[in-house]
């Protein structure tokens, strides 16, 4: 029989095993103790949204694209500009252009109440586009999770990673084989196009430009999209049946009906064009190589273990605003459901931010241990009630 000696080291062991094991890696699983509802509500505003505007499927799907190509899927895209911070939301692909941002707050809002300070904005935005692709009538899959936030973005990578519609195939491949994107995740997640709308221009040089694409077709679109002006006139990515995740997308490029020059670019190569051919034939295999592709995107990069944060707020990063008093112009964060009646200590904070007295010093006790705490779970993303609040004053 093993010695208690030895006895007591198998726990830890076991413990440090398994922590290695989780470290890193993403599970579908990651919210069902630390938050049953997450999935459920995340879904129901999601639903909501979609019912009311069947295109905010397409601009959430988008989201979550745009997100995990610049710097990983770390909710960078969601932060927004300050005086003193300039986000992804101006760069090229995004500017004007991408949409979502009031669905995922509300989604935010309705994960706080549930659980606080639990859900990442970049899960939020995994699930957002799954369950937007399942409400239109697409592929289903599990979603791993247990992404956390950044603290910051990059608008220079938004401008060079995300790929332009300009784009010629074997820039489109080398844009996707930077984030350890193959061919094939390529030719499947450009079936994203079945849903969803594009500006003027977006399309405007091939519609007057490029030889391959179908003349009654480009003639209806330069009725919409004049040669200038007219930028943000609208049309549909599929122009079959753009509110439906169907397998139309690839029957377009067939007839030369992409609208994206990019979109018609995987038909240049016997490679991309025999997977479309393949998706146009079988649609059970475009859904089932699609949910493989986006668990494939929504792995790249990801915050986890004590990298990132959980941002309480998926526009701001954490910068001290919990300190913020109201005004009659501002509202800040000391009345959001998880401070309100509930955070203290700012009295505290004031006389630090003064210079501590001897009697601050004596007072400082709980209340020091308390504003700690919510500022290491904010700014180094540790739990709520975990280390932080431990300090000692
Ligand atoms: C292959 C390279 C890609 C290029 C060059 C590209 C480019 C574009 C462009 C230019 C638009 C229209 C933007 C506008 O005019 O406002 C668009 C829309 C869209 N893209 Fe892509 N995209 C690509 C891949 C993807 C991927 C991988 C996804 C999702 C996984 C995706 C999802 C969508 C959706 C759903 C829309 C419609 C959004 C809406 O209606 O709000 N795209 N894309």
């Amino acid at each position: 029989m093993a010695s208690p000696r030895k006895m007591f080291w198998v726990p830890i062991i076991q413990v440090f095993a398994i922590g290695i094991l989780v470290v890193g890696a993403l599970s579908p699983d990651y919210y069902s103790s630390k938050c049953p509802k997450a999935l459920s509500t995340v879904k129901a505003v999601v639903v909501a949204a979609v019912k009311k505007e069947a295109r905010m499927g397409a601009s959430l799907l988008r989201l979550h694209f745009h997100d995990c190509f610049v710097n990983g899927c770390d909710g960078s895209i969601l932060l927004d500009d300050t005086s003193t911070f300039t986000g992804e939301k101006t760069a090229r692909p995004n500017n004007g252009s991408v949409r979502g941002f009031e669905v995922v707050d509300d989604i935010k809002k309705a994960v706080e109440k549930a659980c606080p300070g639990v859900v990442s904005c970049a899960d939020i935005l995994a699930l957002a586009a799954r369950d937007s692709t399942v409400f239109l009538g697409g592929p289903s899959w599990k979603v791993p999770l247990g992404r956390r936030d950044s603290t910051t973005a990059n608008l220079t990578a938004a401008n060079t990673d995300i790929p332009a519609p300009t784009s010629n195939l074997s820039t489109l491949i080398s844009s996707f084989a930077n984030q350890g994107l193959s061919v094939k995740d390529l030719v499947s997640l450009s079936g994203s196009h079945t849903i969803g709308l594009a500006r003027c221009t977006s399309f405007r040089s091939r519609i007057y430009n490029d030889t391959n694409i179908d003349s009654t077709f480009a003639a209806k679109l330069q009725k919409k999209c004049p040669r200038v002006g007219r930028n943000n006139s609208l049309s549909r990515l599929d122009t079959a049946t753009p509110k439906h995740f169907d397998n139309c997308y690839y029957r377009n490029l067939l007839n030369e009906k992409g609208l994206l020059h990019s979109d018609q670019e995987l038909t240049n190569t016997t490679t991309t064009l025999s997977r479309v051919k393949k998706y146009v034939n079988e649609p059970s295999t475009f859904f089932k190589d699609f949910a493989k592709s986006m668990v494939k995107m929504g792995n790249i990069n990801p915050l986890t273990g004590s990298k990132g944060v959980i941002r309480i707020n998926c526009r701001k990063d954490c910068n001290g605003s919990i300190l913020l008093d109201d005004n009659s112009t501002f509202t800040g964060e000391e009345t959001d459901v998880p401070n309100n009646q509930s955070a203290r200590g700012f009295n505290v904070v004031d006389e630090i931010k003064r210079g501590p007295s001897l009697e601050s010093i004596q007072r400082i006790g709980s209340s020091k241990r308390f504003i700690y705490g919510h500022y290491r779970w904010i700014n180094r993303g540790q739990p709520r009630h975990s280390s932080g609040i431990q300090y000692s004053g």
